[in-house]
């Protein structure tokens, strides 16, 4: 019998991959007329709109008076929480499983939509106790465990608007996006289980945050003994047990906001990405319910990210909930306790669409197929992933080895700023492209273009979105002129410029390449190169640094720092790393940590003195270097290749 490399190989000839039979039969979606329909987008996006509960009624689709500056829904009321959860109470649901949350050590909570009802309700309560008012906005830090389900439904539903930050994140990024988003409240947890360790959230967060916030709830989860300040801390559980039971929904207007979420940007300065309510709830219920092919009374739905970006934002908690899904939260990384557990886990709970990461694709396929052939993985009829372009390989691995051949992969191409799926496959009527995003959406204009914005009919350009669409960002918060600079100044006020760059096929569907701005991807989170290089110069020694993303096999992007010492030629040592290493871990999070340092005399830079990561890139990925003449100094270019040799 051939081996699965061979059966991989031999695959990696075929272009187009069809559904199985019947799949298209049973779809959600199934008819191509979808996208004729769309053409006449507003009226497309009311009717998705319609799925949602309203307390009032839009009087306008669209408004796009303002560009840049979409209104949707204008004069509509409704509420998120009430949506993603009271809804389905009321229609009966109640005792329907909203995630089958498991532990690391092993433990299993089953939270119902009727729990959720009433913890979210009681914490409604508490949180207007405490003082916070609709339109305040509340910091969460919480790993991934219910509350954080129950701690952003509460904020949505007395209309405060949340700002999630990512568990992986340092405790000093916790405090500058409080900072930035001007939060007075945070929600924490005492202490985060991590491969087996507990971390000191609360205690580390006390180190840091000063006076800055005039309340913090602390869940008490690990039972650590964290320190609780009097008058300021509280404790999620007395808050709840305290509270009143009933309370109701708030109705918001469609433009108010829902959330902030900070990503990376061009600079050092984090992008806060705003959110509002109508279009946001529109763009996911619509996307989740479409493009995983969602029966909500029968799928097992699992998210494998994490609740920190959007991408948990969107389909662990609002697209999942607003559809009335039931799916799986798991607390812990993929190879902890073992490197079957995320396998252990689609076989005990049966699970049916699955949707994650092509790093952690990569991660299992380097792991080797015996710990999936573990365990019974035939509920599997739908795979995702997100983040980051999939090469055809993990790609076809994804599908032999974890759908088993029958699955269909739909490769999910947006943004923290899209809100929403923008670019994939319909699984009921599209054939898959190992390494394709797709098309866009029914609902959703998107072209690749030159420097003048004329379409590209063949190679790269600029990936772009043509018109305002629900879930789109509506601003960065408190940056309206950062906003309008970011994204409609290069091709202006109608067109979005996405930052990736892409390429479209003879059949229409895209191909991302990557980044054209200096955000990096490693393993799906974005970084800005900016950011970590002031993370890098923070450091005493350190006088300058230059960061860029280099190919990496399993991360996708990997972070390589020039660094340039202080006063001297000098090359650091080892111990100069591993503190390098930790500045960038301590001021951003572990996962920035740069994967390899080269020691530099100088860096390439232009005569008016900008650095030419160009070259840094062709350097660290070993290609021929390109122009060098507009350098102010072409030796550095010599000296930087021994260098690299010398260390490899
Ligand atoms: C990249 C994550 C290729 C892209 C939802 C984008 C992708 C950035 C894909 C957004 C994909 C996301 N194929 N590249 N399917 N999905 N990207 O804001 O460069 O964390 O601009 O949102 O990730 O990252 P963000």
């Amino acid at each position: 019998m051939a081996t699965l490399e061979d059966q991989l190989e031999e695959l990696l000839d075929q272009e187009t991959f069809s559904p199985p039979d019947g799949f298209k039969e049973q779809a959600v979606v199934s008819d191509a007329a979808i996208y004729d329909q769309a053409e006449d987008y507003e009226a497309f996006w009311a009717e998705r709109a319609g799925a949602l509960h309203w307390d009032t009624k839009w009087d306008q689709v669209l408004d796009w008076s303002n560009p840049p500056f979409a209104k949707w829904f204008v004069g509509g009321k409704l509420n998120v929480a009430y949506n993603c959860v009271d809804r389905h109470v009321e229609a009966g649901h109640g005792n329907r499983v909203a995630y089958h949350w498991r532990g690391e050590e092993g433990e299993e909570v089953d939270i119902t939509y009727a729990d959720l009802h009433r913890d979210v309700q009681k914490f409604a309560n508490a949180l207007t106790d405490l003082g916070v008012a609709k339109g305040d906005v509340v910091a969460i830090y919480l790993p991934m465990i219910p509350e954080v389900a129950v701690a952003m439904l509460a904020c949505a539903r007395i209309g405060a608007i949340h700002n999630v930050v990512f568990g992986g994140f340092s405790a000093e990024s916790v405090k500058e996006r409080i900072e930035f988003s001007e939060a007075k409240t945070l929600i924490t947890v005492d202490g985060a289980r991590r491969k087996g360790k507990t971390a000191p959230i609360k205690e580390t967060v006390d180190e840091v945050i000063g006076d800055l916030v005039d309340r913090i709830v602390v869940v008490e989860k690990t039972g650590n003994g964290a320190p609780m300040k009097d008058g300021r801390d509280h404790s999620y559980a007395q808050l709840l047990e305290n509270a009143a039971a009933e309370h109701t929904p708030e109705p918001m207007d469609a433009e108010d906001p829902l959330y902030i979420l900070y990503t990376s940007g061009s600079t050092a300065k984090p992008k806060g990405i705003l959110h509002t309510t109508g279009g946001y709830l529109t763009g996911v219920a619509y996307t989740h319910k479409a493009v995983f092919d969602l029966k909500p009374d029968e799928d097992i739905y699992w998210c494998a990210a994490d609740v920190g970006w959007v991408t948990g934002h969107s389909y662990i908690i609002y697209g999942p909930l607003a559809n009335g899904a039931t799916s799986v939260m798991w607390e812990g990384a993929p190879d902890y306790p073992a490197k079957d557990i995320w396998w252990e886990i689609v076989e005990r709970y049966k699970v049916t669409i699955m949707y994650c990461a092509p790093t952690a694709i990569r991660a299992c396929m380097k792991w080797g197929a015996e710990h999936p052939e573990k365990h019974d993985l035939s509920s599997l009829r739908l795979l995702g992933t997100v983040g980051e372009p999939i090469n055809p390989k993990a790609w076809l691995w994804y599908w032999k080895v974890i759908g088993g051949g029958k699955a269909p992969i739909v490769d999910t191409w947006w943004q923290t700023e899209t809100g929403s799926i923008m670019i994939t496959t319909l699984p009921g009527l599209l054939d898959t492209k190992p390494g394709s995003a797709g098309r866009p959406l029914p609902g959703i204009e998107a072209a690749v273009v030159d420097e003048e914005g004329k379409d590209v009919d063949e190679g790269q350009g600029y990936l772009i979105l043509k018109r305002p669409w629900p879930s789109m960002l509506r601003t960065l918060y408190k940056e309206d002129d950062r906003f309008v600079e970011t994204y409609f100044s290069k091709f202006g006020k109608d067109t979005y410029l996405v930052g990736d760059a892409a390429r479209k096929d003879e059949d229409g569907y895209f191909w991302i390449i990557g980044r054209i701005d200096d955000v990096v991807n490693v393993s799906g989170h974005r970084l800005s190169t900016a950011e970590v290089e002031s993370a890098i110069v923070s450091h005493p020694k350190v006088a300058e640094a230059a960061v860029i993303g280099q190919a990496d096999e399993d991360t996708g992007q990997a972070i390589t720092a020039f660094v340039t010492l202080e006063g001297a030629d000098d090359d650091g040592d080892d111990a100069l790393i591993g503190e390098i290493r930790e500045r960038v871990a301590a001021r951003i999070g572990k996962f920035a940590r740069p994967k390899r340092i080269i020691w530099a005399g100088d860096l390439p830079k232009t005569r008016s003195g900008k650095i030419m990561r160009r070259l840094l890139r062709d350097i660290a990925e070993g290609r021929e270097l390109g122009d060098v003449t507009t350098l102010r100094d072409p030796d550095v270019m010599a000296q930087l290749e021994g260098k690299i040799k010398e260390r490899d």
